[in-house]
């Protein structure tokens, strides 16, 4: 059956975790998935920039032996002459096997999805949801805590705009129990309602110093610059938390800090050196969760545990 990756919530909880088991098994055995997708090809549709997500899937794709192929942004896309999703994806169905799409407008990936025979992943719509960066987030929660369950989390930065930040919420408060949230943000830039669970448990505060003692798992956010419609609403925000090494003097000795990355100024380089800086770690946690995803999607089976990841 024909599935896709739209929402973080597409897989089930059973189909999550086994996915992070296979990215962990790649992780350990890299040689072992070096030609699984060997004649398939990816095609990454980025009308979005982005450095990390889309040299993460292509590279994800080469490392499992198969092709890239794609855009890496709208200028370069037939999108600059007009064209519709709709017909790029029916063109591009006719060359590859999989789809990666970025898009800065909610929705698009869902519409596209539409209109596809082969499987599509939301590598980000707008700031609705990020739902492969939520797997590689939840596979790095679970290698520095060791769980999934009873933990405090602390969102910090724009909440608004960040769909990486909505992405996450929704699959912890799904799948997993037990976990206390604290969105951290200015008024203006607070966790939109459709986001907020009536069974979430759940703070919205403003300040970072005085919150950070009580969070196993600190993910920081940029201010997204691109969503504000004016260059001085945003520099109103710009810079309004900063995570340094004195708020790190308060933070628990088992935190870890997350970030999906660009880092603007939100958290100082000195906290690089940090053992609780975790977000490096995310870098390199996303090639094996893109290549776990891809071979999830493509329905090809874990070498190691013998198992598919989807039913
Ligand atoms: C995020 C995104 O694009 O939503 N980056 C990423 O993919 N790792 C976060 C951001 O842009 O701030």
């Amino acid at each position: 059956m024909l599935r896709h990756l739209l929402e973080s919530n597409s897989f089930t909880k059973n189909e999550t975790e086994l996915l992070l088991m296979v990215a962990e098994n790649i992780s350990k055995y890299p040689e072992k998935y070096r030609e699984l997708a060997k004649y398939k090809r990816l095609a990454t549709l980025f009308y979005e920039s982005s450095t990390r997500t889309r040299i993460s899937f292509e590279t994800a794709m080469q490392k499992l032996g198969g092709d890239v192929i794609g855009f890496p942004s709208a200028e370069v896309s037939s999108a600059s002459k007009g064209e519709s999703v709709e017909d790029t994806i029916r063109v591009i169905q006719c060359y590859a096997d999989i789809v990666a799409m970025r898009h800065p407008k909610e929705g698009t990936s869902r519409l596209a999805s539409e209109y596809s025979r082969i499987p599509i992943i939301n590598a980000g719509d707008g700031s609705n949801e990020h739902p492969s960066q939520t797997m590689l987030d939840l596979y790095t929660i679970k290698q520095r805590l060791g769980r999934l369950d009873n933990f405090v989390i602390g969102f910090c930065g724009d909440l608004k705009y960040g769909r990486t930040v909505h992405s996450l919420t929704q699959i912890l408060n799904k799948y997993y129990s037990g976990i206390e949230f604290y969105f951290i943000s200015p008024e203006e830039l607070k966790m939109p309602d459709r986001f907020l669970e009536e069974n979430m448990k759940y703070s919205e505060v403003n300040n970072l110093e005085t919150t950070i003692d009580k969070l196993d798992i600190l993910y920081m956010t940029r201010i997204q610059q691109e969503r504000f419609s004016s260059q001085e609403e945003y520099m109103r925000f710009n810079g309004v938390y900063v995570l340094d090494e004195n708020k790190m003097k308060h933070a628990k000795d088992s935190m870890a800090v997350l970030h999906p990355f660009p880092r603007v100024n939100e958290i100082t380089l000195e906290v690089d050196k940090d053992a609780r800086a975790a977000y490096f770690d995310q870098v390199q946690n996303g090639l094996y969760i893109r290549m776990a995803l891809i071979m999830a999607l493509l329905g090809i089976k874990d070498p190691i545990s013998g198992q598919l990841i989807l039913n």
